[in-house]
Order: structure tokens, then sequence, then C-alpha cells
């Protein structure tokens, strides 16, 4: 795992390194290193490693699409930060982005943090044509109307509503977390040079009930955690009137779901010979604490 987030950690770096001390839009890139550098959990970049190892890749192959998704997914944390979105002033333990340098040049670190992905994996040297051609196609997919920004979309209007259900909340939920960890995983699989349907659609399910576990467990950290051990504040769900599944179903049952999602999850991983490591960092995640 360290192995991992190490290797992320350097090429984040090399990425978004400025080109000289005196550039005209120096503040930009110090905006989206200021993010980038808080140090997340690396869920996703991890997983694109992972699957491209379990599957005997090699982990070079996959260091643009690794870095590419954790770009995306701090461009989420940018703006779902923001005042018109969950308002919230704290995230990887600082203060956010928009507190830093203010709301304009956060909008565009998050802005520049979406685009610069596809400029690193077109440029890419160690994948060929026809993969980066995949990736593209797919992460594109997985950020936008229908997927990442899609899903933000349907939690900002939730928040006016009282009456969703368990299956709005499954969609909204596949979008918003569940497309960036699944594409995580497939493109871990392109990486290594496996297209077989069978392996893609198992590491993408695999991904998505992952992800709902994942964000299930977020619900739950919201209101059992405190600020200091996750490094965002508490209780943002109540205050912007979301419904989540600890409204729905409490925390203790929210953790039954998510134990079954877990245990769904580990099942897709049966089609992949080496998973030791996936099933662990599975296994991990559900008992995560930030
Ligand atoms: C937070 O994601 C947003 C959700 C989808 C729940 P993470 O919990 O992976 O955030 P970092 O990257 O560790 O900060
Ligand atoms: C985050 O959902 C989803 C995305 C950023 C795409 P949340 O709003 O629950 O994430 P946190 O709790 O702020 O990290
Ligand atoms: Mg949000
Ligand atoms: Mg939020
Ligand atoms: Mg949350």
């Amino acid at each position: 795992m360290n192995e991992y987030i190490g290797m992320v950690e350097k090429s984040l770096k090399k990425y978004n390194s400025h080109s000289n001390a005196t550039e005209p839009q120096k503040n930009l890139i110090d905006a989206m290193n200021y993010s980038l550098e808080a140090g997340g959990k690396r869920i996703r970049p991890v997983l694109v490693y992972a699957f491209c190892e379990a599957l005997g890749g090699n982990a070079e192959t996959a260091a643009a699409p690794a870095a590419a998704i954790e770009m995306i997914h701090t461009f989420s944390l940018i703006h779902d930060d923001l005042p018109a979105m969950d308002n919230d002033d704290f995230r990887r333990g600082k203060p956010s982005c928009h507190k830093a340098f203010g709301e304009a040049m956060a909008i565009l670190a998050g802005d520049a943090l979406s685009v610069l992905p596809f400029e690193v994996i077109a440029d890419d040297t160690q994948l060929n044509a026809d993969q980066k051609v995949m990736i593209i196609s797919l992460l594109s997919r997985a950020v936008g109307k229908s997927g990442m920004i899609g899903g933000q979309v349907i939690d900002m209007e939730n928040e006016e509503k009282t009456d969703i259900t368990v299956a709005d909340l499954e969609n909204m939920y596949r979008r918003k977390t569940g497309e960036l960890i699944s594409v995580s995983c497939v493109m871990g699989c392109i990486c290594a040079g496996v297209f077989d349907p069978d392996i893609l659609c198992n590491a993408a399910d695999y991904g998505f009930k992952l992800g709902l576990a994942f964000q299930v467990i977020d619900d739950i950290l919201d209101v059992t955690s405190t600020t200091e051990e996750l490094g965002k504040p508490v209780g943002s769900d109540a205050e912007e009137n979301k419904t989540t599944y600890v409204t729905l179903f409490g925390v203790e049952k929210s953790r039954e779901i998510a134990d079954g999602l877990t245990n769904e999850a580990m099942k897709c991983l049966e089609v992949i010979n080496d998973n030791t490591f996936l099933k662990q960092l599975t296994e991990m995640l559900l008992n995560r604490k930030n």
C-alpha cells in the first residue's frame, strides 16, 4: 500500500511542477498542488496499480492513469467543498482550497485538475495508442454528465427533497462515488493489457460495490467520527440537509449494509488469481476510520 502511495505522490509532483518560478499562472499551480499534496488516502490510484499488478502488468504502465484518477478525484473534492456546494471549510486536514486561495482560484484549480489527466494520459510513453483511447473514453464517461458530475447534480437536487428512496440514493452514489472507483479498477486491467470482457465486467462490478460500501461508510463517519480524525468537518450532511444511508437506516443497519456490499465485492475478485492484496485492501476499507 505504502509503495503504491509513494509512487502516486511522486508522479503527481512530476506532472504538476512549475515550469519556472515567474510564470504568470503560478498561483493556479500552487492551488492545484496544495490540494493534491494535502494527502488523501489515495485509494483510487492504489486500485489502478493493484489491478494492473494483480493481472501481471508492470506498475510503470499504470503510473499515468493512477495519477490521472487522483487529479480527477481531487478536482471533485475542491468543487464539492465550495460554498455553492457542500460549503465545507476543511479538507484532508487543512483549510479547503477555497479557504486558502479564494473561491475563484479554487474553481479554476478544479477546472485545471479536470483536464490535466487527459493530457497526461495522451502524452504518456508507457501505454500504447489502443490503451490510451480506451482509458480516455472510459475515464471521461466516468467523470461526466452521467458519471461523477451527474451524481453531484442529483446529490444537490436531493437536498430539497424529503421522499428519497434507497433506490434513488443508490443510483446517486453509484454515480458520484462508484464511477471513479469502478473506472480505477478497469483502467488497471487495461494497463495490464487485459481486455477480456469477463475480467473487465468483474473489475467494474467490484468497483461499483466497493464504491457504494465506501460511500455508506463515509455517511457513517460523518456522524460517528471527529473532524480531527476525518480531516474534514463532521455533521456536514445534516447541515446540508442530505438524505444518506444513516438518515434512512441508522448507523447500525448501515454498517450491516456496508458489510454485505463488501462481501459482494470480494466475490467479484474471484476471477483474478493473484487477488490477495486486493482482498486485504477491500477488508481494510470496510474498517477504515477516516
Ligand atoms: C471522499 O473520498 C469523497 C467520497 C467519495 C466519499 P475519500 O475518502 O477517498 O477522500 P480522500 O482522498 O481520502 O481525501
Ligand atoms: C463526495 O460526496 C462525492 C464527490 C466529491 C464526488 P461527499 O460530499 O459525501 O464527500 P465528502 O464527505 O465531502 O468527502
Ligand atoms: Mg458532496
Ligand atoms: Mg462533501
Ligand atoms: Mg460525505
